[in-house]
């Protein structure tokens, strides 16, 4: 019988896969080490067991005690496992920026999750590295695993990940890019691949809102560089001690919106279904495109599944809203599209001022077309009115035909935005839209704004 006698037992050699379509414009092999095949779907059920088990070896970790760690709920499930099949206790404490999905796992395997903001300083009591720090000192039998500075994690990876990746490729191996957060893959598989072979290149993946990049290239901590940001894993506020940058060669940085676009291309152009820090990984490698050679043989590493996003980077209204879905917004109907299903607000010619004022104060409005019987023949701007309203507190109950302005510009519902765009100036603010229903819509300024992406 060929079996493993527990869990712990699946974790590592994972598979590596070439990688086709969306690397068709390197000139170079591309192999990914798909890393959710552990068993608790990420790279970090290695360093997690590794920690654990070389803190049992000298006694940091006694029998029955409870694991506590700040985690962003991949090395937290890696830790779950070896606490259920080993009978520790773990709490893991978490950012509020990290997905729910994680932190319902992490409870599913028996994890006591606890809740940080993102938005404070490292030093802040309430941030997740204050308050694990403090857990560990108040629990009795209690020990800080410290993925960070604890060297374990990198050794982990330099005693398996890289070994791995070294056999699998036979030693081809030129190039091994990955996202950098504790640091302990790039620098474990970094340092095990330069011993093989000095000139393997190592580039390490970093996100807008992080200081790796610039600290490496100008050894300055620069805290202007940190700002919160969406990807998951990668990134640091500090400087973790598992970041060996002397094994590091270069830094790449992606936004959060590349992040999760090449996420997404990955799951659909290569069936592999993977985290936001591989859609980092792969972007990152083909922003350095023109660093490869025919004869490079690359091994990007994917560090986790995407079944733990399926509430971010895989639902359209999370994209969406941030703006991160590639919609193409090239004609008029397309810049109407967020409140298309909202009724066009109008005046008549013999309402009064006032009837105005109530409707842009309900729909929270700027401006008014103003139609008659003919159609549109005027419009009102709540800037207008006010200046009007200054000059003549009696102006409200005058009717709107003698103080409209020019009526809005009108516009076929296929007109370019660009043509759309030019139409909006200093004295116009809208532009009325053809929907040739024998309905209209307004597009204003702030529909061609939210168009720029
Ligand atoms: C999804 C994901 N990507 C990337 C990383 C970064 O790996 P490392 O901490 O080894 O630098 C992590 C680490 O937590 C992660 O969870």
């Amino acid at each position: 019988m060929k079996y493993a006698k527990n869990i712990l037992e699946t974790i590592g050699n994972t598979p590596l896969v070439q990688l086709n379509s969306i690397v068709k414009d390197l000139p170079c092999k591309v192999l990914a080490k798909v890393e959710y095949f552990n068993p608790g779907h990420s790279c970090k059920d290695r360093m997690a067991l590794k920690m654990v088990e070389d803190a049992e070896a000298d006694g940091r970790l006694k029998p029955g005690g409870t694991i506590i760690e700040g985690t962003s709920g991949n090395t937290g499930m890696g830790l779950a496992l070896a606490a259920v099949v080993k009978g520790y206790k773990l709490i893991c404490v978490i950012t509020d920026k990290q997905s729910k999905e994680k932190m319902d796992i992490l409870r599913a395997v028996g994890a006591k999750v606890v809740v940080c903001p993102t938005d404070v300083e490292p030093t802040d009591p309430r941030s997740y590295y204050s308050v694990s720090k403090r857990l560990a000192q108040e629990t009795p039998n209690g020990w800080y695993v410290n993925q960070y500075d604890n060297p374990s994690n990198a050794q982990a990876n330099y005693e398996q990940t890289g070994p791995e990746i070294w056999e699998q490729t036979q030693g081809a191996v030129t190039h091994f890019i990955v996202g950098v957060g504790t640091g302990g893959t790039i620098s474990g598989v970094g340092k095990y691949l330069k011993e093989q072979k000095p000139n393997v290149k190592v580039w390490g993946v970093d996100t807008y809102g992080s200081v790796f990049k610039k600290y490496h290239e100008t050894g300055i901590f620069d805290e202007n560089e940190v700002y919160s940001y969406v990807t998951e894993g990668i990134g640091e506020d500090i400087l973790p001690e598992n970041v060996n940058f002397s094994v590091i060669d270069h830094f790449t940085k992606v936004t959060d919106k590349d992040a999760a676009v090449y996420c997404r291309k990955l799951a659909l152009e290569e069936g592999i279904f993977v985290g936001m820090s591989s859609g980092s990984a792969i972007k990152g490698l083909l922003q350095m495109k023109d660093e490869l050679k025919p004869d490079d043989v690359v091994v990007v590493l994917f560090h986790d599944s995407g079944s733990r996003y399926i509430g971010k980077i895989f639902n359209d209204e999370w994209m969406r809203e941030r703006g991160y879905l590639e919609d193409e917004i090239t004609t008029a109907a397309d810049l109407i599209q967020n409140h298309i299903e909202k009724p066009l607000v109008v005046v008549r010619t013999e309402e009064l001022v006032s009837h105005a004022l109530d409707r842009i104060r309900k729909y929270k409005i700027s401006q008014i077309p103003v139609i008659d019987k003919d159609g549109f023949v005027g419009s009102l701007e709540d800037s207008d009115l006010f200046a009007a309203f200054m000059n003549d507190a009696n102006i409200a109950e005058k009717p709107i035909r003698e103080v409209m302005g020019a009526p809005y510009p009108v516009v076929n519902k296929k007109a370019k935005v660009e043509d759309v765009s030019k139409l909006i100036t200093k004295d116009n603010n809208a532009v009325l839209v053809d929907l040739e229903d024998g309905k209209y819509h307004i597009i204003t300024k702030y529909d061609i704004i939210n168009s720029i992406k």
